[in-house]
């Protein structure tokens, strides 16, 4: 659910307003038309232009634009910041370090303050050769090597393929170009997935180290108004409503869902980025505007029903197909398997930054998480609260980088050292 305060702040001011909506149905698979509060300014929009070009190397940064094709046929884009605004002499190699959006987001998101401010540039400028992933389905990654977007079977996955696929499809990618252990930070849905693959030792052995903002692996307690109901309304209901597609947030039929949603007493839609995503302390107001002309991004619909029903069920565990028999096609049991985050290797370095006002990322879940990892290696778990941080403010907020990104500067140092 991260985010989709975002998504449906944006969609209800719409519908408040009545102000036409341009969005265009998913199934055009266009994305040229998408939709954004202020269409009279498209100059920040990097919807023709790549990530590289609009947000990366304005600011005096090196960028590349790659692709990754997945083993069951995505081709990702990802974007390499190889070293920072002051190209250092030294020819010493730098450590790799992938980071990794939340869902209904892409890359960009990582990008949207001021250079100084932003997590990627300030990875590089601290030594770091940057690689940002964006998962199947944003809007720079959507191709295939056979399907369109515009056909069901383009988005019929969940969270489980972006562990089965996508990470390692990046990971190896930054693998083989680097020759060295790959750093991972992960915000929002970026950690459920990290802390799943880890858990079935995946990735592990290419990992250096992890840290994860706002980790999203429980999601019982999340108590935004909105994202409550939205799980609720989640149960199968939207699937024989949109079947298996495009979870556009901009496109109409999910925009008439959000609407509805924003209808029920309690979810007060002139208020909506607090009532998803906890009072977010710190986020500038031109940023928020960027974010707005260039975010929410479609996932699947089928990603929105696994995260329902882990809101739901407060266990992480693959896609429950509902149908025993269906169960039993896909995994050969009635129930489907758990992803056990006691079994992450005690040893890998981990570092975990929570707010305290973070409500899709609740205290409490968090401290389920904890209590999974609590016979981790104490060395190697660093964990940090930091009170008055909502979700965004991991992404966006204005001293995100003295509070948090110090921390994980600091973090990732700490391994090079032991
Ligand atoms: C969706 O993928 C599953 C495998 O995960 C497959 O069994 C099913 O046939 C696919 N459905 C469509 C419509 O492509
Ligand atoms: C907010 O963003 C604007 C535009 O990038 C910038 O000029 C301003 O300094 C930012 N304010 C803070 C407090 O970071
Ligand atoms: C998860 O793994 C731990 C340690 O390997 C084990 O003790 C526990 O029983 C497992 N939990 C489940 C629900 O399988």
């Amino acid at each position: 659910m991260a985010l989709l305060g975002f998504a449906a702040l944006s969609l209800c001011f719409l519908a408040i307003s009545s102000q036409p909506h341009a969005a265009s149905p998913s199934r055009t698979g266009s994305f040229t038309a998408r939709h954004v509060p202020d269409s009279s300014s498209s100059s920040s929009s990097s919807s023709s232009l790549g990530i590289c070009a609009s947000f990366v190397i304005i600011h005096g940064y090196q960028c590349h634009e790659l692709h990754v094709t997945t083993k069951d046929g995505y081709i990702l884009s990802l974007q390499r910041i190889p070293q920072g605004r002051v190209v250092g002499s030294s020819g010493a190699q730098k450590p790799p370090v992938i980071i990794q959006h939340g869902v209904l987001v892409d890359g960009t998101t990582w990008l949207l303050n001021s250079p100084e401010q932003n997590l990627p540039l300030i990875l590089a400028d601290n030594g770091f050769d940057v690689w940002i992933a964006n998962t199947r389905g944003t809007r720079f990654s959507r191709r295939h090597i056979f399907r369109d977007p515009s056909s069901p079977a383009f988005w019929n996955w969940s969270w489980d393929e972006l562990v089965d696929y996508d990470l390692p499809a990046v990971f190896d990618y930054v693998f083989s170009q680097t020759g060295q252990k790959i750093n991972y930070v992960g915000h929002s849905l970026g950690t459920l997935v990290a802390l799943a693959s880890f858990s079935e030792g995946g990735l592990v052995d290419q990992l250096q180290a992890a840290a994860l903002l706002s980790p999203i692996a429980y999601l019982s307690h999340m108590n935004t108004a909105l994202g409550v109901i939205a799980a609720k309304a989640f149960v199968g209901e939207i699937t024989t409503l949109f079947g298996l597609a495009e979870f556009n947030p901009l496109g109409l039929p999910v925009a008439a869902f959000v609407k509805s949603l924003c209808h029920y007493p309690g979810v007060d839609c002139y208020d909506l980025l607090t009532a998803l995503t906890g009072k977010n302390c710190c986020l500038n107001s031109s940023t928020v505007d960027l974010f707005l002309r260039n975010e929410p991004q479609s996932t699947s619909t089928k990603n929105m029903v696994h995260l329902a029903q882990t809101v739901r069920r407060g266990v992480l565990e693959k896609f429950n197909y509902v149908r025993p028999d269906y169960n039993i096609m896909h995994y050969g049991e009635v129930t489907p398997p758990i992803y056990n985050l006691s079994n992450i290797p005690r040893d890998l370095p981990l570092f975990i930054s929570y707010g305290g006002q973070d409500a899709l990322s609740d205290v409490i879940d968090v401290g389920s998480l904890l209590d999974r990892l609590k016979l981790h290696d104490v060395d190697k778990l660093s964990v940090q609260f930091v009170k008055n941080y909502g979700h965004a403010d991991f992404i966006m907020g204005i001293n995100a980088k003295d509070i948090v990104y110090s921390s994980v500067l600091a973090f990732f140092r700490r391994q090079f050292q032991t």
